[in-house]
């Protein structure tokens, strides 16, 4: 692969099943040496993405090379130099982990004498040695994705393709895997190309997002640059008597608006039992984005708010605006909740007070 070429560069790819359009005109470009996320709620088209780029499927239409070469016209090229991880285990069950990984050293024709060297060092990077004599079929969820990553390592590849590679694990696992990716591309200098549902994965991994929704990706930066399409965050307080209010961080940021609310609380002595800050994360850019709600829901702006209640000590910096499903845009600070702390998960009162 020429030095400066992206490891992948896409344009104009459509895929349809049937009827089905999946994929309407993807633009795509992943440089080398970094961590590309594709991010999309189920049935967005994350797989077939993967498997087109992989060699897998074929595309209906669009230029496509990937690790430098045409993946119409030298595929065995493109197979050679790429790694997969699918989005189901593909290990098996009945062999040890070591007997997977020298199964797939056969079959990519590694040495015999490079065999044993190449086995024995994946199954210490990836901290698999102590388990590397059992059967797969007792390894847990976590133990099973970290073989299928040594599996995509034994042919050295220099581009990585992970599909969903942490979908069922648990918090901890999914964090031990994250740092075994992080270590592949700064320490070997891979290119991951990763899709996956969580936001919270994109925004830790990935140096660059594009977000897949209907066919189309709908938005494409850096995590940051994501963050940056939805101005501010919001203020949450609670009041003694069980009101609420979300104060939205306009263009001021964190720190005036912060200052402003806690000024204002002042003058009314208004008695505040809780005050949070949430600054945006990928699920608010998602929900502006595609209006479609997160695979992993989490609470903000978009959650559903209880009865609005004008009264109480409100901070009118800014014209109301309703709560809904949709994150609302406007760069001024605005009030834009006000609720009974009842209604939220953080109050730990009687609701029937
Ligand atoms: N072989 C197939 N034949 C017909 N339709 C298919 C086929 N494979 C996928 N689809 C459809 O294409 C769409 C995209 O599927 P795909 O598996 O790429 O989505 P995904 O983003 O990977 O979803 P998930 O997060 O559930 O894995 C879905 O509507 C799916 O039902
Ligand atoms: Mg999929």
């Amino acid at each position: 692969m020429l030095n400066k070429e992206p490891a992948i560069a896409v344009t104009g790819l459509r895929k349809s099943y049937g009827p089905h359009l999946v994929l309407d005109g993807i633009d795509l470009t992943v440089p080398q040496g970094t961590i590309f996320s594709l991010l999309g709620p189920n049935g967005a088209g994350k797989t077939t993405t993967v498997q087109i780029l992989s060699t897998l499927l074929k595309a209906d239409a669009g230029q496509i090379r990937v690790a430098g070469h045409d993946l119409a016209a030298e595929p065995d090229a493109v197979r050679a130099a790429i790694g997969v991880t699918g989005q189901f285990s593909a290990v098996d069950d009945l062999l040890t982990g070591e007997e997977n990984l020298r199964l797939m050293a056969d079959l990519l024709h590694v040495g015999r004498g490079r065999r044993r060297q190449t086995v024995h060092a994946l199954l210490e990077r990836f901290d698999l040695a102590d388990v590397a004599r059992k059967p797969v079929a007792a390894y847990s969820g976590g133990l099973r994705r970290r073989l299928d990553l040594a599996m995509t390592m034994v042919g050295e590849p220099r581009l990585i393709f992970l599909d969903e590679p942490t979908a069922g694990l648990d918090p901890r696992s999914r964090r031990d895997l994250w740092q075994t990716v992080r270590g592949l591309v700064e320490n070997d200098g891979v290119t991951v190309f990763l899709t996956t549902q969580y936001l919270e994965e994109a925004d830790q991994l990935a140096d660059r997002v594009a977000l897949l929704s209907r066919g189309a990706l709908v938005a494409e930066g850096t995590p940051d640059q994501l963050k940056r399409l939805i101005p501010g965050g919001h203020i949450s307080v609670r009041f003694a008597d069980e009101t609420a209010l979300t104060v939205r961080i306009g263009d001021a940021g964190i720190v005036d608006s912060l200052r402003s609310v806690l000024e204002q609380l002042d003058a009314r002595e208004a008695e505040v039992a809780g005050l949070s800050v949430h600054t945006p994360d990928l699920d608010d850019v998602f929900l502006a984005l595609t209006g479609d709600a997160p695979a992993a829901p989490t609470a903000g702006v978009g959650s559903p708010a209880g009865p609005a209640i004008p009264a109480g000590p409100a901070i009118p910096a800014g014209p109301a605006i309703p709560a809904g499903p949709t994150l609302p845009t406007s760069p001024t600070a605005a009030v834009i909740t006000t609720t009974t702390a009842t209604t939220t998960a953080t109050t730990t009162k009687d609701p029937a007070r």
